[in-house]
């Protein structure tokens, strides 16, 4: 009988190799180039061909590929984690001890949970900010920004759920006083809290509660949207760059045409490196500063001053100016329901890809940074030491001297805002809308900074080396 000869490469790394990704050419036809995508992994998750000017690293920062980057490590370090770790509170804490000192490279692993976790709230943020300066929410990309949204709000959530996980004082307290914010819901408000807390205060049941949270629930429909995002980022295709004059911003002369490259390797080989540098700068992080741990949970002796955790200073310090429903929902709900319908207002389309929009939009955004960064602290100056609105007005419901008048106030000085920006500096509605955000987030940064660093015993202001000390 004749020999059958073996088709395969005769070396065994190329077969090994060509076992995992076949790279046989199709033929260039639509079935063909279907052909080579359905039989490329990185195919399915990027476009085969990339405009070349996104590439620009300083377009996007990388900040979405850093945020993926950052959910594989906690999926790795979190499986890690769970062996060696019972959701107790009579096991929890000696859990995170026996991480640190007997398991093999257990301070490490929980290091890069801990800080891969903190820093993923900062990249989401700036990440948000980067798509908003660069116009990249607009058609056909407005329901990616809502779906990034829940994003933010899944990696918020799950950064609050593992807070309580080590079962320390910081983690016990920080909870008790980020979840008493669900209380002050209208009517549901309180049943809501008692289950999520699985009772009326932070115990076993909700630490088995967040448990569940954080290992399942939330990872599941983060990977769920994560996946449903990338994939609309593919299909959208990422915005352009573009510089003042309208011109593509390509690195060189601006040209009117998009140069389009293929994705392997010049999008995929920035992308290793880019991971590459990252994952070890967080390596490094993390072998130098450790996680923190305090002494073990105790729901008698609250630590004074007790505070959330640092992604909800802000609205921690929102609450000691304004009545609790104004502070913990009022607010933020207008917040994110402004930001949710956004992308869907009327653009200047010619604007999209140009960071700031224009030249005047990088002044208008100058001007809303820098008068953020006075008003707040003078009005949070004003409201601790000089005015006492409930005071002022005793016959009134504090619901109202202290959330509607000083809300109204607000939105009536950001309309004076607005319209001097618009009129005075002769900006467009677009500018001075960028304008007002600039103003509005600078703000709420300036405010979370106050509450972590200016606020000291009995959450009165001071100066941070005392709050420290
Ligand atoms: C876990 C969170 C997130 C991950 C992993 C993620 C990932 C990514 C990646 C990889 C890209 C393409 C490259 C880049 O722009 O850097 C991207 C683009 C985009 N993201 Fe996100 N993102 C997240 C959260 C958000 C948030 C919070 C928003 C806004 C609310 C958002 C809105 C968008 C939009 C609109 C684009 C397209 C931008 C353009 O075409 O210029 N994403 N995202």
């Amino acid at each position: 009988m004749a020999e059958n000869p073996d088709p395969r490469p005769e070396h065994l790394p190329q077969r090994i190799w060509e076992s995992i990704q076949r790279d046989e050419l199709p033929p260039p036809d639509d079935r063909g180039r279907m052909r080579l995508v359905m039989n490329n992994l990185v195919l399915h998750l990027h476009p085969s061909k990339v405009a070349r000017p996104t590439l620009k690293f300083t377009y996007t920062w990388g900040l979405g590929g850093l945020a993926l980057l950052l959910v594989m490590i906690l999926a790795v370090t979190g499986v890690l984690l769970m062996f060696e770790y019972t959701p107790t509170p009579q096991t929890a804490y000696l859990d995170m001890l026996k991480l640190q000192t007997e398991v093999w490279y257990g301070q490490l692993i929980r290091n890069l949970h801990h800080w891969s976790g903190n820093l993923l709230v900062i990249t989401v943020f700036l990440h948000l900010l980067r798509v908003f300066f660069t116009g990249g929410f607009r058609t056909p990309r407005e329901f990616n920004w809502v779906l990034g949204l829940g994003l933010l709000l899944l990696v918020v959530a799950a950064n609050f759920t593992g807070y309580l996980l080590p079962w320390d004082q910081l983690a016990y307290w920080a909870v008790t006083v980020g979840s008493s914010l669900l209380s002050y819901v209208p009517l549901i408000g309180e049943p809501l809290r008692n289950f999520l807390l699985g009772g009326p205060e932070v115990g076993a049941a909700t630490l088995t509660n967040f448990y569940g949270l954080h290992v399942a629930i939330i990872p599941l429909a983060l990977m769920g949207i994560v996946s449903f995002h990338i994939w609309r980022v593919r299909k959208d295709t990422l915005s352009i760059p573009r510089r003042l004059d309208g011109k593509i911003d390509d690195g060189g002369t601006g040209s009117t045409q998009v140069e389009k490259v293929t994705t392997l390797p010049h999008l995929v080989s920035r992308e290793l490196v880019f991971a590459l540098v990252m994952t070890g700068l967080i390596l490094m992080w993390s072998v130098w500063v450790n996680a923190p741990l305090e002494a073990a949970a105790n729901p008698d002796h609250s630590p004074n001053p007790a505070k959330a955790a640092w992604y909800f200073m802000g609205l921690q310090e929102l609450l000691l100016h304004f009545h609790p429903v104004f502070g913990a929902i009022i607010i933020p709900t207008l917040a994110l329901g402004a930001l949710a319908i956004l992308p869907y207002q009327r653009f200047d389309l010619s604007a999209e890809g140009v960071w700031f929009r224009s030249l005047k939009g990088r002044q208008m955004a100058l001007v809303g940074a820098v008068t953020g960064l006075i008003a707040t602290p003078a009005l949070v100056l004003l409201d601790e030491y000089a005015l006492d609105l409930p005071g002022l007005m005793p016959s009134l419901p504090t619901l109202i001297s202290n959330g509607w008048i000083p809300l109204a106030a607000l939105l009536l000085l950001l309309i004076v805002y607005y319209e001097i920006i618009k009129r005075v500096f002769k900006a467009t509605a677009c500018e001075s809308r960028q304008s007002v955000f600039v103003l509005l987030v600078t703000a709420f940064v300036v405010l979370t900074v106050i509450g972590i660093a200016f606020r000291g015993e009995g959450m009165a202001l001071m100066w941070p080396w005392e709050v420290l000390g």
